[in-house]
């Protein structure tokens, strides 16, 4: 357990998932049941790493948290909150202040700097001001970019440009940080600095984090460790 959980006490759980069913069709029309009653909580401020194999329904449950997906049965909860059937626009406005998001691919803007890249965040918002701008400065500057603010993507190198991602994940003090394979086109190295940073991130904004990776040295960085199999999720550390 974190130790922001630890000092809270009773720990609030600030993601829940119960017993999430989700089916896809297949091609020849048939339907496959990916998740079969999968479950998770995870508590304000606690990291907590998910493992399984390739096609195990990672993904699938981590849309389904973030609300970009709706499971064929189950309930999703944002602090206590069910998100689980509300509207896309009503979940999105929910979002933005609730959750930050790092992908494996980056997925910065091509056209704007790093610094306008995690700016971007706080625009979403409503909230782009003086303050907003110069937080963004310090967020790069934490993650070592001091002297990369005005670079273009293109010319940062992967790990710089997960290092980008993660301040702008953190730019609204989201609640929860989603990383899905954030370090799967890093080399060993730098995959280990970018999971550094975001762990140091993520404790000082006291944002819980909920990390899909492949990597058990990494996972064991978290506070708990789940797996995936069979469509059910088994807590494992
Ligand atoms: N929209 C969809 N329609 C049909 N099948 C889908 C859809 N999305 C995912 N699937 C299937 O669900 C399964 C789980 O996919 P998912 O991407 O969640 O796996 P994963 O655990 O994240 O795998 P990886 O480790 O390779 O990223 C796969 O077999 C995939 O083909
Ligand atoms: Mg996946």
């Amino acid at each position: 357990m974190s130790e922001n959980a630890e000092n809270s006490g009773a720990a609030a759980p600030v993601l829940e998932a119960a017993g999430i069913r989700k089916s896809f069709a297949s091609p020849d029309g048939s339907s496959i049941e990916i998740l079969k009653g999968a479950s998770l909580r995870v508590n304000e401020g606690e990291s907590v790493a998910l493992r399984g194999e390739s096609g195990a329904g990672k993904t699938t449950f981590m849309n389904i948290l973030s609300g970009f997906e709706n499971p064929t049965s189950g309930e999703v909860r944002w602090a206590g909150k069910r998100i689980d059937g509300l509207s896309n626009s009503a979940q999105a406005r929910l979002r933005a202040g609730f959750m930050g998001f790092v992908f494996q691919q980056y997925c910065l803007l091509p056209e704007l700097t790093a610094l306008e890249n995690v700016e971007l965040s706080s625009r979403i918002l409503g909230r782009f001001d003086r303050r907003a701008k110069s937080k963004a400065k310090e967020l790069l500057e934490r993650v070592g970019l001091k002297d990369r603010i005005n670079y273009m993507p293109y010319k940062l190198s992967g790990g710089e440009k997960q290092r980008v991602a993660i301040a702008r994940a953190v730019m609204n003090s989201p609640k929860v940080l989603l990383a899905d394979e954030p370090t799967g086109n890093l080399d060993e190295d730098t995959a280990k600095n970018v999971m550094e940073m975001m762990l140091g991130l993520c404790r000082e904004n006291k944002a819980a984090l909920m990390l899909i990776t492949h990597n058990i040295d990494f996972a064991k960085m978290t506070d708990k460790e789940v797996f995936l199999s069979q469509g059910e999720i088994t807590e494992i550390r």
